[in-house]
């Protein structure tokens, strides 16, 4: 026997209610609610309990399995290749790369995996085009163009693909539910029937889905409980740079990250991202440093760049990209306080170059003597590096995983390290041209920087 009733569904966060509200009790949204039917089938028993406690000794795992994908940058951030039966939601802007990245990736899977791309978006023809451009030509490899989730799975039954790409999850539709294609509760359907499809068959599943103008992933926030792992795909479409990394993965660690860059023949991987952003580095200018953080295994460099001018304004404007802007403003506070230096005569601008985050503190010294180097007109060698962490009465604390970071310096051509005393002792030997410069405070590394102005 089947019924169907109406409810009313958010569109914003998939809550249920029997009658219309004008704003949502969950997420606070105004006027988000619509009516859906759901159709139940009544005829559904309790089934008979099959789940049971055992014994976490006698428990037989099975036995994962990673495929490589490839690209070792996505590699890394999936925690070494993609587990069989895993369900990855890979979700970014539109235009940033996510269909042209799953595309690349067929060509490796293909070869020990039967993968079937499914497009709701895009035709056939289409999706040869750009595999042609691509130059993937796989014989493991097959299309389907179609967003009706259970064809999709008649389909997946009669095929049997060891890898299902979903592109996108936002397409998915079921004549189960009476609401347009893209809302939350045939979002959620499709990505329900998928998930369970992945862990009965033990097949992995790429969904991508769509972030919405306001960051979110629309509707899809909900699916990020209910997945394996949570890439995010980001990047200025202005500038060819792509960052993955993960927010969620049930099978390695969210602090990797990838880099890539958008080319005429898709994306190529940057294993070197430091070596990148230093590249385009301007000689002997004041309010640059270069500063170290670690994106997971992986020390990377990037400059920090500071421009300070006096202000036209009762206060100073102050604007971040890249760094914490409430860091920045207490750093300010402590050169002020510590060092007398008047910062609130001007504006502050701070710039990470190359598209990098650096949200770990031991960024702080770099970004210190930036805004010291910028306030002042004084130039930082270009050879020299500083991280440490700041505190408040301008003491510098010892950071993590030092070894890494010295390494990478030295890879680059650093010669002037500048970093916490307390760090010092971990160290191994260094090169003789390399010079280890240990401080405990803030006023220990001015004397590194050059008296001249910009040249
Ligand atoms: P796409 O993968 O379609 O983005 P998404 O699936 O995330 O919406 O990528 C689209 C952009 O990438 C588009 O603006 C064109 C660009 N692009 C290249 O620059 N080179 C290429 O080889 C390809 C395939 C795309
Ligand atoms: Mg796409």
């Amino acid at each position: 026997m089947k019924s169907s009733k109406n409810v009313f569904v958010c569109e914003e966060c998939g809550y249920n209610s029997i009658k219309w509200l004008g704003r949502c009790p969950e997420c606070q949204s105004w006027n988000s609610f619509v009516e859906t039917q759901i159709t139940q089938n009544n005829n559904t028993k309790p089934t008979k309990k099959v789940n049971k406690p055992e014994k976490l000794s006698e428990l037989n795992i099975p036995d994962y399995i990673r495929a490589k994908t490839g690209m070792d940058e996505l590699d890394r951030v999936l925690g070494g290749g993609l587990v069989d039966g895993s369900v990855v939601l890979l979700s970014g802007e539109p235009g940033i790369g996510k269909s042209t990245l799953l595309l690349q990736i067929c060509q490796e899977l293909e070869k020990s995996r039967k993968v079937l791309y499914i497009s709701g978006e895009e035709s056939k023809a289409q999706l040869k085009l750009r595999a042609q451009r691509l130059k993937i030509n796989g014989d493991n490899l097959y299309l389907l163009t179609e967003t009706d989730i259970d064809s999709i799975i008649e389909e997946c039954n009669e095929l049997k693909p060891d890898v299902i790409i979903m592109d996108s999850v936002q397409t998915l539709s079921t004549s189960r539910y009476t609401s347009a294609a893209g809302s939350i509760s045939q979002v959620r359907e499709g990505a329900l029937c998928l998930i369970n499809y992945a862990k009965t068959n033990s097949t992995a599943v790429f969904l991508v889905g769509h972030v919405n103008k306001e960051g979110g992933i629309s509707g899809p926030k909900i699916l990020e409980h209910m997945v394996d792992a949570v890439l995010y795909f980001e990047g200025e479409r202005t500038n060819s740079y792509r960052i993955i990394r993960a927010i969620k993965n049930r099978y390695g660690s969210t602090n990797e990250i990838g880099v890539f860059e958008m080319g005429d023949e898709g994306l190529v991987e940057i294993p070197n991202p430091s070596e990148v952003v230093m590249a385009e580095r301007p000689k002997n200018t004041s309010g640059s440093c270069a500063g170290c953080v670690m994106q997971g295994t992986r020390p990377i460099i990037s400059e920090i760049q500071s421009l300070v001018t006096k202000t036209v304004f009762p206060t100073g404007k102050r604007t971040s990209d890249g760094f914490d802007y409430n860091r920045m403003c207490l750093l300010i506070a402590v050169l002020e306080k510590r060092m007398g230096l008047k910062f609130y005569e001007n504006d502050v601008y701070i710039n990470v170059a190359g598209g990098i985050h650096l949200d770990e503190p031991s960024a702080d010294l770099s970004i210190a003597m930036a805004l010291i180097s910028g306030i002042t007109d004084k130039v930082i060698p270009d050879e020299l590096i500083a991280f440490g962490e700041i505190g408040l009465s301008g003491e510098v604390r010892a950071v993590s995983h030092i070894e890494y970071r010295v390494k990478e310096a030295i890879r680059l051509g650093f010669t002037h390290i500048v970093l916490p005393k307390k760090n010092l002792s971990q160290l191994k030997k260094v090169p003789d041209h390399v010079k280890l410069i240990g401080v405990s405070n803030i006023y220990q590394a001015l004397p590194h920087m050059l008296n001249k102005t910009t040249e």
